[in-house]
């Protein structure tokens, strides 16, 4: 698991990806805080625990820190920033079934632009799992030096 930096100053334009989203009918946005329950159960469901109490976080301020997928009221994606440390982006993920169709891209831009607006000049995706995904979408480049990085001290119950 390595750290990626992305040039918040040279992210792609939502545009198209909004339009993408029209047209299959996806909506991305903030969750409202009433839907905070939902979002954990079904981040912990289809990820982790740990990711649940990452989005967790989110709630901490307002608006939320982070952005959700919506296709006909149900949730099928979510993404975090600002959560696992200040300036981070993640975790995030989008259900398999609702995969290669924008909405994670949709959902990663959503959050950089937001962190750029704030005065973020770059971004750091936390530990990935899938860097061809970050590098696709926004040029993003492995920080060397960073696995483990600040997800040494991890502790598990036995
Ligand atoms: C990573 C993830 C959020 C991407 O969501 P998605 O909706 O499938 O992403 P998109 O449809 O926007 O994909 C954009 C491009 O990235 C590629 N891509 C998506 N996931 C990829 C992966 N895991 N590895 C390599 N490439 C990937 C797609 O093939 C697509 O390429 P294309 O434009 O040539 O078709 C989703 O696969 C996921 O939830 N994975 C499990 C959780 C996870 O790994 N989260 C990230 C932790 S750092």
């Amino acid at each position: 698991m390595t750290d990626m930096l992305v040039r918040l100053y040279e992210l792609p334009d939502l545009c198209g990806y909004t339009k993408k989203m029209e047209q299959i009918g996806v909506r991305v946005r903030r969750p409202n805080v009433w839907e905070r329950p939902l979002l954990m159960d079904w981040v912990k469901e289809y990820f982790s625990l740990s990711w649940a109490l990452e989005c967790e976080t989110a709630f901490a301020v307002r608006p939320p820190s982070c952005f959700i997928a919506v296709k006909y009221d149900v949730l099928i994606g979510f993404a975090c920033y600002d959560c696992t440390r200040l300036n981070f982006f993640g975790p995030t993920g989008v259900a398999d079934y609702a995969r290669g169709k924008g909405v994670g891209t949709m959902l990663l831009l959503s959050c950089l632009h937001t962190m750029k607006d704030g005065g973020y000049a770059y971004g750091i995706i936390g530990g990935v799992g899938p860097a061809e995904f970050y590098v696709k979408a926004v040029d993003a480049i492995i920080i060397e030096g960073s696995s483990p990085g600040i997800y040494e001290r991890l502790t598990y119950h036995s």
